[in-house]
């Protein structure tokens, strides 16, 4: 009976080759049953070349052709030498013209919207709300699709505790517990429940594994890293993601145990594909097979065997995989099931995405050009830009602003547009981008007077200025220039009631190949902001920028602080939100801004040392020139309200491995203002087999209270909150005493003690 059915599916597929060869269709639901039919059947008539075709991500098809453009390189999707690119006329030629119509993966970097244009990702994991920013995936999902894109490189969700690193803002942060919530988010929002759909795209987590841990935060630094740190700190997110589904993985550039991650069998066979039970692509990262040359595991041909051997399916851009695998299958260096292997898991994902039936249903040009920067996406792209913003200091009360008198907007990141979309912004459109200054005077118009003057340059420093522009124009700035910017803003600022400083990065100094030894404000910005505070005036400094810096001059000196980010297209409208009290800061940090550069790592969960800091005793861990503690910690984030913390109380203090245990807290609103907190619970195993972190984040509560309101909170714990990996990587928990701490960030907490016994 089962076979006759076979047969039958068979011969149902079977008939829509035309002619024996092109696909047009397949059923719209992926049984799996059905797919391996229909692949089956593909594959039984295809060449080698054809199947190397598809796992070949490139210009062209060979060690000469890397950059084969227009004609040749349609050409070769014609020929079927490329299974991944983009274009309509592409995929036309693809169906249309190439031998067995396979049609092509599209991808992109789609990391924080495609025309809408969210705040950086760094930024939107500091709402501490994963239904927004899987909102914000869903609408960058709805607008990459109808354009064409059916694949995004997206979500990154290395922990990174890194700064210097430019590509922190790509990420969510420094917490595994957290960010594992959020790279779920993500995975959702793009995918939606069905794949095939045309308004869903496939997720890529990326970049397996640990590329966030680039020694001293250099970008394609190594990385060195104990197995039990790996599965502690750095691989719970991309755990969480394929958990959530996500359809492909992408290799990071790094070593992982020596070996890179690109052709590294224990990470992607055994961990990822055998523990994790991932069946989906594996893609490498832009020619991170070739680089393995550099990293020495031997010639083009060798280690493009290699990543085929750890089940690395796509060859992005190196071009080793068409170029060389053929001639390692006649050696015996790989074979053919490993090459069915990767070209079998290339057609799943384009047959769950529902290409074999629909191959154009991601072209809709109509669709786009309603939806694209939509006053829908907008406004939601408006809501989550402010819900990003995290209020670092607020001195006197001095914000929210009154919406009357003189307010002077000055600074380089002010009236900026492409910078304040961030690293990875795909679209470069600015016709809807609100610039801090625009938002200002929107909500100052005919209240107030607005003036703005820029100050200063973001940079004088040639080194910096001159470091990515490849064989551009050598970029200078002049002494004279400068001086009479920051004159003109001295005068400005003379004449208002109050001064917002716009101070930042520009968005090339952060994202890929972007990283930093110093984090502080730059020179000329700074001497700009010491100018503004000379005036007497009050000053907001507001930062625009895409990772922590380094801000003890400023935490000590200037009244109130913003950290705004790389805000996107809203950015400018949000933080006019903020600053005028339309929306009372909510943002909580989800990474550590140390004091100095000398400080990092500095990251919250750290394990203890034997010789914790103890005041006034010489040989405890300390540096003598500036203290541990970084100046804001993770989760720290004000409100233009205050919360009171008290009478922290749990359910019980002795335990049984049966028993829940119920935490609560009294908060308390006791400011002026309606606002929300970030109630925040942390777990500390305080006798382990192996030494544990000073505190976890376990949970979080967002929670809005009106002012004179208070709520008790109350959390749940069972055992599993309490596992860690042993020394055999064993996820277990161990009896003892644990500590539970509350609080509105990862310093300030309340602390009870309870025994759970096994
Ligand atoms: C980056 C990836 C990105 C890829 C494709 C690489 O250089 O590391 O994050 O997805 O390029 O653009
Ligand atoms: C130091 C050792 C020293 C010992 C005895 C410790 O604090 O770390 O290097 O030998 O004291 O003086």
């Amino acid at each position: 009976m089962k076979q006759i059915y076979l047969i039958a599916i068979t011969l149902f597929f079977t008939i829509y080759f035309i002619g024996g060869q092109r696909i047009t269709a397949q059923d719209k639901a992926p049984n799996e049953q059905k797919m391996k039919l229909f692949i089956d059947s593909l594959m039984s008539k295809m060449t080698l070349l054809e199947k190397l075709g598809q796992l070949n991500l490139s210009g062209g098809v060979g060690a000469l052709d890397i950059n084969a453009e227009g004609d040749k390189r349609l050409d070769y999707i014609r020929q079927g030498l490329i299974g991944i690119s983009q274009g309509k006329k592409e995929q036309e030629i693809a169906v249309n013209e190439s031998r067995l119509g396979i049609p092509l993966l599209a991808g992109r970097d789609v990391i924080h919207g495609f025309s809408t244009i969210f705040p950086i990702p760094l930024a939107m994991s500091c709402m501490w709300d994963v239904d927004l920013i899987e909102k914000h995936a869903r609408i960058a999902a709805e607008e990459a699709s109808a354009s064409g894109i059916n694949w995004t490189w997206s979500p990154m969700v290395d922990i990174c505790r890194d700064p210097r690193w430019g590509r922190i803002a790509e990420g969510a942060g420094e917490d595994p517990w957290y960010g594992s919530l959020v790279a779920q988010a993500y995975v959702k929002g793009y995918q939606g429940n069905d794949l095939s759909a045309p308004n869903t795209i496939m997720a890529c987590v990326k970049h397996f594994a640990l590329y966030g841990a680039s020694e001293a935060g250099r970008d394609y630094n190594n990385v060195d890293m104990s197995r039990l740190s790996m599965y502690q700190y750095y691989f719970p997110p991309y755990k969480a993601a394929f958990d959530a589904g996500a359809g492909s993985a992408m290799t990071s550039f790094n070593v992982v145990d020596g070996i890179p991650a690109t052709g590294n069998k224990w990470l992607m066979d055994e961990l990822l594909r055998k523990n994790w039970g991932f069946n989906g692509i594996i893609v490498t990262d832009f020619t991170a097979i070739s680089e393995m040359i550099h990293h020495g595991l031997g010639n083009l041909q060798d280690v493009s065997a290699l990543a085929l051997k750890a089940t690395v399916d796509i060859d992005m851009m190196a071009q080793g995989y068409i170029g060389t695998l053929g001639k390692s299958l006649k050696e015996g260096k790989v074979s053919q099931v490993d090459i069915d292997n990767a070209c079998r898991r290339v057609l799943e994902a384009k047959y769950k995405l529902g290409l074999f039936s629909e191959p154009f249903q991601y072209f809709n040009e109509e669709k786009a050009r309603q939806i694209n920067l939509s006053d829908e996406h907008i406004k939601v792209a408006r809501e989550i830009s402010a819900r990003s913003i995290v209020l670092l200091k607020n001195d006197g009360q001095l914000l929210p602003l009154s919406k009357k008198g003189k307010i002077a907007v000055i600074g380089p990141l002010a009236d900026a547009k492409l910078d304040i979309l961030g690293t990875w912004a795909i679209s470069d459109d600015t016709s809807k981008v609100v610039s801090v200054l625009e938002g200002i005077q929107q909500t100052m118009k005919g209240k107030g007077e607005v003036f703005y003057a820029k100050g200063s340059y973001a940079t004088m420093d040639t080194f910096l200025l001159n470091r990515n522009i490849g064989d551009r124009p050598r970029i200078t700035r002049s002494e004279k220039k400068s001086m009479e910017m920051l004159n003109e803003a001295k005068n400005i600022a003379k004449k208002a009631d109050v001064i917002v400083a716009v101070l930042g990065e520009p968005r090339a100094w952060s994202g890929e190949a972007s990283s930093l030894a110093n984090i502080d404000l730059a020179d000329c910005q700074k001497e700009l902001l010491k100018a503004l505070m000379a005036t007497g005036k009050p000053v907001v400094l507001v930062l625009a920028n895409g990772r922590p810096l380094t801000l003890a001059w400023e935490n000590e000196n200037v009244p109130a602080i913003i950290e705004a980010w790389h805000g996107g297209t809203m950015a400018g409208a949000a933080l006019a939100d903020v600053l005028f009290g339309d929306y009372n800061p909510s943002g909580k940090l989800t990474t550590t801004f140390p004091v100095s550069v000398g400080q990092i790592p500095v990251y919250y969960n750290h394990r203890n040392t034997g010789r914790p800091y103890v005041d006034g005793y010489k040989f405890t861990t300390k540096y003598l020139d500036i203290p541990n503690e970084p100046l804001y910690p993770f989760g720290f984030g004000l409100s233009y309200t205050k919360f009171e913390y008290s009478n922290i109380t749990v359910s019980d203090t002795i335990l049984t491995p049966d028993k829940i245990l119920k935490v609560s807290i009294s908060i308390k609103n006791s400011g002026k203002f309606d606002g929300e907190e970030v109630v925040q619970l942390y777990i500390r195993d305080l006798v382990a087999s192996v030494s544990q972190p000073v505190k976890e984040l376990k949970g979080f509560q967002k929670i809005k209270l009106t002012k004179g309101e208070t709520k008790t909170v109350t959390f749940t714990i069972t055992p599993d909150d309490l596992k860690f990996y042993n020394a055999d990587l064993d996820y277990v928990w161990e009896p003892g005493e644990f500590e539970v701490m509350i609080g509105g960030n990862s310093r300030d907490v309340n602390t009870v003690k309870v025994n759970w016994s096994k």
